[in-house]
């Protein structure tokens, strides 16, 4: 469970510990957060470690997962959620730094995580992969085309791994939520989210809650014949 030090991912972490998987918590090395995650999971009764490492190079993944596998043995599922700052920018100011930011989080990194727990998922029969999209890949917002272009490139790389794991008994989806205030978003204004809850015909803004639901199903075995998808959480909020 990578990015899991805080939003959404501290909150993916604990629901899958809650529903019975042994976590390995992963975060930056210096994140204090993904300690407080591990001891809060311990204290409930549920098992977690430590995972640290920088996701979106070969050495982090490497010995986040190694820490994982050392622990619990070959991961059965992966959770790339991390993600950098995410800069807004109209598309006469953008550079291409500013594209391959967010590509970095949403495609290499999971491309590295996928090949380093690979050998493991494939010795043990299968497993699952559950990437934390967004609903931007099919949505737009102005400044966000960066994000978007990245999250929607992210779609691409699940459905066809999807296709190309199936054999090996991965099953392969996202959970792409819309907006859902976390930590960073503290200081946002409440004009902006009655603004946008305004347009969510369920009328609210979503939680950390109801991502981790949509991932704990995902995990399950009665998401078993569910492959190539992705599931929004975003309180049917579309095409706005
Ligand atoms: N919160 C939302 O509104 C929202 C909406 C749609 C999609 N998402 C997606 O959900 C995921 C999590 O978003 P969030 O809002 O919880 O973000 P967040 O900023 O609250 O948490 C991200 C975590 O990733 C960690 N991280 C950063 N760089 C890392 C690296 N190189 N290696 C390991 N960990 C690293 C951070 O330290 C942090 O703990 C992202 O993929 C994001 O695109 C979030």
């Amino acid at each position: 469970m990578t990015g899991a030090g805080r939003g959404l991912g501290a909150a993916i972490a604990t629901a899958l510990a809650a529903d019975g998987c042994a976590v390995a918590v992963n975060d930056l090395p210096e994140s204090s957060g993904a300690a407080a995650v591990v001891d809060a999971v311990q204290a409930a009764g549920g098992e977690a470690i430590l995972a640290p490492g920088d996701v979106t190079t070969p050495e982090g993944v490497g010995a986040a997962v190694a820490a994982a596998e050392d622990a619990f043995g070959p991961i059965d599922v992966l959770v790339p959620c991390a993600t950098g700052p995410q800069p807004e920018a109209a598309v006469e100011h953008m550079t291409w730094e500013d594209l391959l930011l967010p590509l970095r989080f949403f495609t290499l990194s999971p491309l590295l995580l996928v090949q380093a727990v690979l050998p493991g998922m494939r010795a043990a029969g299968g497993g699952r992969v559950v990437i934390i999209g967004s609903d931007l890949a099919q949505r737009t917002d102005v400044g966000w085309s960066a994000y978007s272009a990245a999250k929607a490139a992210q779609l691409a790389l699940v459905r066809t791994w999807a296709r190309e794991l199936a054999a090996d008994g991965i099953n392969v989806n996202a959970v792409a939520p819309g907006w859902i205030p976390v930590e960073r978003h503290a200081s946002t204004a409440p004009e902006h989210l009655a603004a946008y809850t305004a347009r969510v015909p369920l009328g609210r803004m979503g939680t950390p809650a109801d991502v981790a639901g949509a991932v704990v199903w995902l995990a399950s075995s009665a998401a078993s014949f569910v492959t190539g998808e992705q599931v929004t959480v975003n309180g049917g909020h579309r095409l706005t």
